[in-house]
């Protein structure tokens, strides 16, 4: 459906003139610390000379609103009918105002403040002239390796799905054009965090059931929540590229999903089903993703879509096909308003960037994402202490602090955790000492990161001393009261292109984390990763851990309320921690299989179970769950339970908990996992509050794909249900269900 305005546009253009608005290029402008010989020569020129010839209808990488101005005029007099063009960008975790990492606000089970979160990026890309978000990235992730799992929620379809419908929210507000708003992109359409190897890119095969039932959930959610656009992922889905495959994108996306909006494609991934080796050349891959279902071509240069006008002339493609595209990219500027006004106010733009209250929720999102992990005899919160030695280059690296997928951002005001620590503790009744040293030198990849042409990739420092600096780190850690130890990866080694062969802590940083316990100070391991690593050594060693993510913009002062206090971690893990690299992919909800009692024993060389369980996160304050209950003890097949229980906090300081909800199948039309998450709520309980919540398990919770019938089905069974603080919780229900 279109509105009689853009049919009469789209009545009034020529082939040539539709082609063109399919088509979307970077516009590549580096910061001064950035390298420009990354970038292909001659490419913003190109991309200029394309607006003037009317054959651009989208541009990506703008983020200055008087660069978005100055496009903009040359766009509208470069086509007949002064069609605006539309600028994407990769607004991920936050554009001026840097919030937490995706898989970091998935750790805050907090839908809320999700949304509200994307709701701040999303105005803040509004205001310099962004339209639309390549994200929420909805792929779900059970491989670590694969760098890309920071951009997501995990690896769990139901938690996944929630945190997906929360940010479609939060970026699109209300309605598609809301004001101050921006158009969602979900991505990558579909099934790439399945990555063979956790190699980033490369091809994946899923079985319907694991399409079905654990990749599609999250672009459901967010299909059903309004998103205006999906991207294609770049890899081949059972041997056919996802840019080119026309059962994912028309017969699943559209016919079976309900998919209005356009389709873009991954930056070159249309181009590159020719490098895929599965069409002949740019004219056929141009043909064979229109054909598929792509409306938009994301390019750096020399796009597929320049060569349908040939596809067009030789019946590789119809003018009808080319419509529908046009038609649905239209319709977008339409209904953001760009028809009518597509210039940005480059003033107001400043202030909001310069919001306060967007700062502040990025504050409050680093606290409410972080997840404790160990914390053996109440070392944290931190109180009567003098003194605090901070160790590790990761606690002093504005840039790590903000993580990934940035662009924008403003170290001046980013806060690390060195300088949230220094801030706290002075500003304490009896104030602490804080005493600093990096240790180790910083690790570096062994290969660059494709965002090096930014300018930020981590590099060997150089003149470190590493021998004098050890020795200062262990002197410090032995003069104080308590050493906070800051060991991670470092931003460019996780994100795309970023995926590893191990989980192991990078560089000598377990060198200086052994040193520093050595001394016998009471040790805190502040975590800053976006992936799982290997804990193993830390676990049995360290007294307390604390998985910060790359908090954002006001992370350092984030870490230290939560070091002191002043914040009480409650987040909680949204994928499996695995002791080893060995052990991936892997993840809660496997099914029993033979001799399920020995789960926990299927290698010989070591544990089979997780360091730490899937939804797992401790907290100051302690929980209790009791007087679990069902509404009934049976249902029909099509009827809801309702399951209560009470969640009381039995300490004396206020916290948050996420009560969690877990099904089991008993018996049925196929093996069930041992446990699926299909409820949870984050709680604030005050000291000694009790609060009953509720959770209703509808018909659709327990509805599955079965490779059995090859189709959904809703068996007449028995259901156990847990509910507790994690997967692993023992308060037991159960139901069953009839015909
Ligand atoms: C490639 C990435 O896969 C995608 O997620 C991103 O949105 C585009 N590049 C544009 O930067």
């Amino acid at each position: 459906m279109s509105s009689a305005r853009v049919e009469k546009l789209l009545q009034s253009m020529t082939p040539a003139e539709k082609i063109g608005q399919l088509i979307q290029y970077f516009y590549f402008r580096l910061p001064e610390r950035g390298d420009p010989s990354m970038v292909p020569p001659g490419q913003v020129e190109a991309v200029e000379a394309a607006l003037a010839a009317g054959r651009a209808g989208s541009l990506l990488f703008v983020t200055d609103p008087a660069t978005s101005n100055r496009l903009q005029r040359q766009a509208i007099a470069g086509n007949r009918h002064g069609i605006p063009v539309l600028f994407g960008f990769d607004v991920i975790h936050g554009l001026r105002t840097i919030f937490p990492v995706p898989i970091a606000l998935a750790a805050s089970w907090n839908p809320e403040l999700i949304e509200q979160s994307q709701a701040v990026a999303a105005r803040e890309a509004r205001a310099v002239g962004i339209h639309w978000a390549f994200a929420p990235m909805l792929d779900i992730a059970r491989d670590p390796r694969w760098g890309r799992i920071i951009e997501g929620a995990g690896e769990d379809p139901y938690l996944g799905s929630v945190v997906a419908a929360a940010q479609v929210r939060g970026f699109q507000g209300p309605h598609l054009g809301a004001d101050e708003h921006i158009i969602a992109g979900p991505k990558h359409f579909a099934g790439y965090g399945a990555a063979l190897g956790g190699r980033d890119y490369d091809e994946v095969d899923l079985s319907d059931q694991e399409l079905w039932n654990t990749y599609l959930p999250p672009f459901k959610a967010a299909i059903d929540a309004g998103a205006g656009n999906v991207m294609s992922a770049y890899m081949d889905l059972n041997g056919v590229p996802a840019t080119g495959n026309r059962w994912l994108l028309n017969d699943i996306l559209r016919e079976a999903l309900g998919f209005e909006g356009f389709v873009v494609s991954d930056a070159n991934s249309a181009r590159d089903l020719a490098a895929h080796h599965y069409a002949a050349d740019l004219t056929d891959a141009g043909a064979r993703a229109l054909n598929a279902g792509l409306d938009l071509e994301m390019a750096i240069l020399d796009p597929a879509f320049e060569h349908l006008d040939e596809a067009l002339e030789n019946g590789q493609v119809d003018i009808e096909r080319i419509d529908t595209s046009v038609r649905r990219l239209l319709s977008a500027k339409e209904a953001l308003g760009l028809l009518d006004d597509p210039f940005v106010d480059e003033q107001a733009a400043q202030t909001v960037l310069n919001d306060p209250a967007h700062r502040e929720t990025a504050r409050k999102a680093a606290e409410e994402s972080a997840v404790l992990l160990r914390n053996e005899n109440d070392l944290l919160p931190l109180t009567g202490i003098g003194s605090v030695a901070v160790l590790g280059q990761m606690a002093n690296s504005k840039r790590d602090t903000l993580g990934p997928w940035i662009f924008d951002y403003d170290l001046e005001e980013t806060v690390t955790v060195l300088e949230g620590i220094r801030a706290h503790a002075a500003g304490l009744e009896t104030p602490v000492e804080v005493t600093y040293a990096p240790g180790v030198p910083s690790p570096v990849r062994l290969f660059p990161s494709m965002f090096d042409m930014w300018g930020d990739g981590s590099k060997t420092g150089e003149n470190f001393d590493s021998e004098a600096e050890l020795s200062r780190a262990v002197e410090i850690a032995t003069a104080a009261d308590v050493a906070v130890v800051v060991v991670g990866e470092r931003q460019d080694m996780i994100g795309e292109t970023a995926s590893r062969s191990t989980l192991d802590l990078p560089g000598e940083q377990l060198a200086l984390l052994q040193a520093v316990v050595a001394t016998g100070t009471p040790t805190v391991v502040v975590l800053m990763s976006g992936r799982p690593l290997d804990l193993r050594w830390a676990e049995a060693n360290t007294p307390a851990i604390l998985q910060v993510w790359y908090p954002g913009t006001r992370g350092g002062e984030a870490v230290a309320n939560l070091l002191f206090g002043q914040a009480v971690p409650g987040g909680k893990l949204p994928f499996t921690w695995p002791r080893h690299v060995g052990q991936v992919p892997m993840h809660y909800a496997h099914t029993r299989s033979h001799d399920p009692s020995k789960q926990g024993r299927r290698y010989w060389d070591e544990e089979s179970t997780p360091l730490y369980p899937f939804g797992f996160g401790l907290s100051y304050a302690k929980f209790a769950y009791s007087n679990l209950a069902v509404s009934s003890p049976s249902t029909p097949v099509d009827g809801v339970v309702t399951v209560s229980v009470d969640v009381t906090n039995t300490s004396g300081r206020d916290g948050n908990e996420v009560a969690q909800l877990y099904l089991h199948q008993r018996y049925g039309t196929a093996s069930r996992p041992v446990r699926l998450l299909k409820g949870f709520r984050r709680l604030h309980l005050r000291a000694g509050q009790t609060e009953r919540v509720e959770f209703a398990v509808t018909a659709e919770e327990r509805r599955y794909w079965s490779a059995a019938t090859r189709d959904w089905v809703l068996d007449a069974t028995s259901f156990d249900v847990w509910v507790g603080s994690s997967s692993t919780a023992d308060l037991h229900t159960e139901f069953t269900v009839t015909d």
